[in-house]
């Protein structure tokens, strides 16, 4: 087993994960508990993750020096890396901050570094770097701004790397951890399975004759978690679909046919554009707006509840990324509320039932097709719960939905008529909140930009931008400031993720 210590890096599972899937099994720990952990748990070696922190932050979290004499290798990314430099007497400092991807040069391929390449892509996400090294060590990578971004203790056995190699876009990362485990931690590889009939056992053990009320939209994660709850309860499921108005068009007919058809459910629809509306007027913060639209959700909920007396149970689609990105582990910093996660009030009357907790998107994918749901639902892009609202930066109004709506359907009808729905993990329009100029007919119009944001992703958690040719570009702009009433000009976000998340809010 490898100890995996989490100094709340946003990618700090994703370690887990990348391990998960080449075989080995791991643990999680917390720094302050890494050094009672590995000497009662013994793992064959110790992964210290990034983190927002700096080393020298007062409350900065920080593992017991004694790690280092207990004989166990040990590999420190981003600031585990800056960590161990800093606790075995090297130098840290703040600089050379790097976001998003940048060119590694290994000096030699040896070692965790015996990759099919010298040069390759990894992704950083850092302000501090290591200045100087602590005694015993060598580097053995840079990239342009960073001369200690890969660096070895071949005697004790301790690596460090200043990327992240555990984001998908990190080329050879899933390798260097691989030759971590098998060369230096002597693991034998044996890979996991998904198994949904897993989950469908512990979903009846959890529940037991209660009902469970669940969330759907219509989306993969809600539909794949309904899909097992369903499979594990049979009638005692009952959906409930709130139309909030702030969701696709399309949204309401096709959790029609999901629930009617292939999930045998009396299916409770709940219209509620109005009171969404009412309550999102004069709103402009992005978290007052997700707590706002969370609310409401469980209110109504609450209402469904109290007319299913013996519903115990909340079902959501909730997927490991969600959670994440809502403080999910303890020195992460807190990115956004998730409306199903951090928006969620503290007296919620529900036990919270999260099938899909600790998985990610594209497991969920395949969990949806070894269950037997239809390629089109488990292989739609998402989009988000608190839809429509996260991507009007400012105030919603009826307008600007209306103009966000028309714009998003011209984004995906362009992309879809170019054949590349399938290669972008998500595409859509935002209403920027940003206002410009623009000549409309011979007469001045001063009217709001729309963003275009089309990118690929594999996790969610890293992304970047897709390369969409520019006559698709040209067409969606064209499209847009010609259908859409009061646009002034479309821009495309190619911002990679991190440093900017997906959505604008
Ligand atoms: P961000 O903007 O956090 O988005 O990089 C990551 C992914 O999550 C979706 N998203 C949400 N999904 N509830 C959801 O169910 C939410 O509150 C929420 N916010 C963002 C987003 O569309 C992207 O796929």
């Amino acid at each position: 087993m490898i100890l995996v210590v989490d100094f709340g890096s946003q990618t700090a599972h994703l370690i887990g994960r990348r391990l998960r899937e080449l075989g080995v099994e791991v643990e999680y720990s917390y720094p302050e508990d890494s050094l009672e952990t590995a000497k009662k748990q013994k793992p064959s070696g110790i992964i210290l993750s990034g983190g927002p922190a700096s080393v020298y932050e007062s409350g900065a979290p920080m593992v017991s020096k004694k790690i280092f004499g207990i004989d166990i290798p040990i590999l420190g990314i981003c600031y585990g890396c800056q960590l161990m430099t800093h606790l075995l007497g090297g130098e840290v400092k703040a600089g050379n901050k790097e976001y998003g991807p940048e060119n590694l040069k290994l000096k030699s391929i040896k070692g965790i570094f015996s990759l099919p390449a010298k040069e390759f892509s990894v992704y950083m996400s850092h302000g501090d770097t290591v200045m100087s090294l602590a005694k015993g060590f060598d580097v053995v990578g840079s990239t342009k701004s960073v001369k200690y971004a890969a660096i070895v203790n071949e005697k004790q056995k301790y690596f460090g790397v200043q990327f992240h190699l555990e984001a998908f876009h990190t080329k050879f990362g899933t390798e260097i951890l691989k030759n971590f485990a098998t060369e230096i931690c002597r693991e034998k590889l044996n890979p996991l399975k998904l198994d949904p009939e897993k989950i469908i056992k512990s979903i009846k053990e959890q529940v037991g004759d209660k009902k469970v009320i669940a969330a759907v939209s219509g989306g993969v994660d809600s539909t794949v978690a309904s899909y097992l709850v369903g499979k594990a309860i049979g009638k005692n499921l009952i959906p409930v679909y709130v139309e909030s108005g702030l969701m696709r068009p399309d949204t309401e007919k096709r959790v029609r046919y999901i629930f009617n058809n292939l999930v045998k459910a009396n299916l409770v629809v709940i219209q509620a554009k109005p009171l969404f509306m009412k309550a999102l007027k004069g709103i402009t913060d992005p978290e007052q707006k997700r707590k706002t639209i969370g609310k409401l959700y469980v209110d109504l909920f609450d209402g469904i509840a109290k007319k299913n007396k013996d519903a115990n149970f909340l079902a959501q689609g909730t997927i490991y990324s969600d959670v994440i990105e809502s403080k999910g582990s303890k020195h992460a910093s807190h990115i956004k509320s998730h409306h199903n996660v951090g928006g969620l009030p503290k007296d919620i009357k529900f036990e919270l039932l999260e099938p899909l907790r600790h998985y990610y998107k594209d497991e969920v994918r395949v969990l949806g097709r070894m269950t037997g749901l239809p390629e089109d639902i488990v292989n739609q892009q998402p989009f988000p719960g608190p839809g429509f609202a996260v991507r009007i930066r400012g105030e919603v109004t009826e307008q600007r939905l209306s103009q966000v709506v028309q714009a998003d359907q011209i984004v995906l009808e362009e992309i879809k008529s170019a054949g590349l729905y399938d290669d972008v993990f998500q595409c859509f329009a935002v209403m920027s909140g940003a206002y410009s100029t623009a000549v409309k007919g011979d007469g001045r119009v001063f009217a709001e930009v729309v963003a275009v944001r089309a990118y690929e992703s594999e996790d969610i958690m890293t992304s970047e931008v897709a390369k969409i040719p520019y006559n698709v570009l040209q067409k969606i702009s064209s499209r847009i400031v010609n259908e859409v009433p009061n646009v002034s000009r479309v821009v495309y976000d190619i911002t990679t993720k991190p440093p900017a998340t997906m959505e604008w809010e």
